[in-house]
């Protein structure tokens, strides 16, 4: 296997509750990796600990080959991680295109002098980066918008600018945690579509998801937690069709004989 992404016996307690108890992970390169379980079941506290948000009580994390523990999250930043949070983080009192801006600055190749006095390279850099971030703005359904404020935009929009803008550090591995709630049916079908031309861009995938119909479709491995312990992982279609995940989520109800 060619993992990207590898993470051993991560564990990561809050007082007495075991939020994560020993989960390793191996994500392969240029794929959709699909997190799912029940409400609780430490699927955010574990991205936390991956984008370096928090630091694990022990456990081991690699990433192309590079030991990230103790990393904090800018400097996993600029190794290539992104991610967007389950509470939406923006700047909502900015426009849409500078919130993107945001992104690009950790990857700024002007030298700081240029900030006061802007020379060539900062110009040529300015141009570059207004043109990247009209494209990603483009590429997440909103380039018509760019000069709005984004605390203007409905729900649905501002989690398509946080993955416009998160795209903007050009990250080899992108983390997104719970990116469906709240959408409508169209723009679950859009972010669908959005996530796999991620993929195809060649940028590794990590996606914690209730939408179970979403993660069907578009993960190429499922993994399963429960009470912060891993339950089960494997192909959508047997993760679909095991009995301890459809008891996890239907509480022993056990119907249809599938999830979705
Ligand atoms: N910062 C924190 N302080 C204290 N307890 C926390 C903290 N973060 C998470 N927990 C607890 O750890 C457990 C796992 O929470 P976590 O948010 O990781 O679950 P989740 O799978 O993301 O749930 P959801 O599906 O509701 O988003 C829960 O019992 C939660 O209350
Ligand atoms: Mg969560």
């Amino acid at each position: 296997m060619n993992a990207l992404f590898e993470a051993r016996e991560l564990r990561k307690s809050f007082g007495g509750v075991k939020a994560v108890a020993g989960i390793s992970i191996e994500v392969p390169e240029k794929s959709i990796f699909a997190v799912i379980g029940p409400n609780g079941a430490g699927k955010s506290t574990l991205m936390n600990l991956l984008s370096g948000t928090y630091q694990p009580d022990s456990g081991e994390l690699r990433f192309a080959g590079r030991d990230l523990t103790g990393l904090p999250a800018h400097r996993r930043a600029r190794l290539g991680l992104a991610r967007t949070f389950q509470k939406i983080r923006l700047f909502k009192q900015l426009s849409l295109l500078d919130n993107v801006l945001a992104g690009f600055h950790i990857h700024h190749q002007v030298p700081a002098w240029q900030y006061l006095l802007p020379g060539a390279t900062f110009w040529r850099d300015w141009t570059r980066c207004r043109e990247e971030g009209l494209a990603l703005l483009d590429f997440v359904g909103l380039g018509d918008l760019a000069a709005q404020r984004a605390g203007s935009l409905a729900y649905g929009q501002q989690r398509m600018l946080e993955i416009a803008r998160a795209l903007a550090t050009r990250p080899k591995l992108f983390m997104l945690d719970e990116p469906a709630a709240g959408l409508n049916a169209a723009e679950v079908a859009f972010l669908l579509q959005r996530l796999r031309d991620i993929r195809e861009r060649g940028i590794t995938v990590v996606v914690v998801e209730h939408h179970l119909d979403l993660v069907m479709k578009v993960a190429d491995h499922v993994f399963v937690m429960d009470h912060g312990e891993f339950l089960f992982e494997g192909p959508p279609k047997a993760v679909q069709s095991n009995p301890s995940v459809i008891e996890a989520y239907l509480g022993g109800e056990f119907e249809s004989g599938a999830l979705v």
